[in-house]
């Protein structure tokens, strides 16, 4: 089952599996698109666990060899503040499921440098980075070929928290955060730059995950959670979802 309304595109999968499946394909796609058109493909990373099963199949003897690695660059769209080797560390989590398995040239892996003491410089750096990457003038806004974002049991995605600093920011590409409830700081790409995307694709899994899917795809509810509130201006903006989150019985 799926539908489309003007919270995006919801696409319901049985499982974990059928889901990053799914969503490993897409990527594919996407991945042919982009060099067809553009010669690179540039993708922003989620964190967390959910992204963690379909970064692992991309690393698998069946995808590994459909991917332009060499032509592919990943950015992350938010990260802990804490060194590469950190637990917490969403790069530290790609690089295990991922990049230690696949082809991709190391300056193609465009990670947040998350070890620097202050947040807000490693933030600045980042910034500075996809600036350049995309030749931005100030002012101007990336358009990454695919955005990656998982849901949190609250609302908040990427590293955009409810009642946080980031949520207002429209004239950066990325900043630091405070986060209360976590007791840290987060450094995390802001809404004008999920706004620009070509692609945003939520990633959500497991029935802890049900009412919150289920209140920022109501447009009468989105707009109370950070999640709810991305809107790509052109983009598409899609959910897969697998039938726990959904709370339904009928899978795609
Ligand atoms: C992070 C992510 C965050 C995550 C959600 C869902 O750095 O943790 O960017 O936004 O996507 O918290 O996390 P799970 O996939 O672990 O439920």
């Amino acid at each position: 089952m799926s539908g489309t309304d003007g919270r995006g595109r919801l696409l319901l999968f049985p499982d974990p599996a059928a889901l990053a499946r799914a969503a490993a394909d897409d990527f594919a796609r996407r991945a042919a698109g982009a060099v067809a058109a553009r010669g690179r493909f540039t993708v922003a990373l989620s964190g967390g666990t959910t992204p963690r099963r379909l970064y692992e199949l991309l690393a698998s003897e069946t995808y590994r060899v459909r991917i332009p690695w060499d032509m592919t660059h990943l950015f992350w769209g938010d990260e802990r503040h804490v060194p590469p080797d950190d637990p917490q560390s969403n790069y530290g989590m790609v690089r295990e499921a991922m990049l230690s398995k696949v082809p991709i040239p190391e300056p193609n892996v465009h990670r947040i440098e998350a070890e620097l003491p202050d947040a807000s410089e490693a933030a600045a750096r980042y910034d500075g980075e996809v600036r350049r990457f995309f030749g931005l003038a100030q002012g101007q806004f990336p358009s990454f070929d695919l955005m990656y974002l998982g849901l949190g049991p609250e609302g908040h995605t990427a590293s955009l928290f409810p009642g946080t600093t980031a949520l207002v920011v429209e004239d950066r590409l990325v900043v630091a955060t405070w986060v209360a409830k976590l007791d840290a700081d987060r450094i995390t790409m802001t809404y004008p730059v999920f706004r620009d995307a070509r692609a945003v694709v939520f990633l959500v899994e497991g029935a802890a995950k049900t009412q919150i899917l289920a209140a920022v795809r109501n447009a009468a509810t989105a707009a109370d959670y950070p999640a709810g509130r991305i809107q790509p201006h052109d983009g598409e903006l899609l959910w897969f979802a697998d039938r726990a989150a959904a709370g339904t019985g009928s899978p795609a």
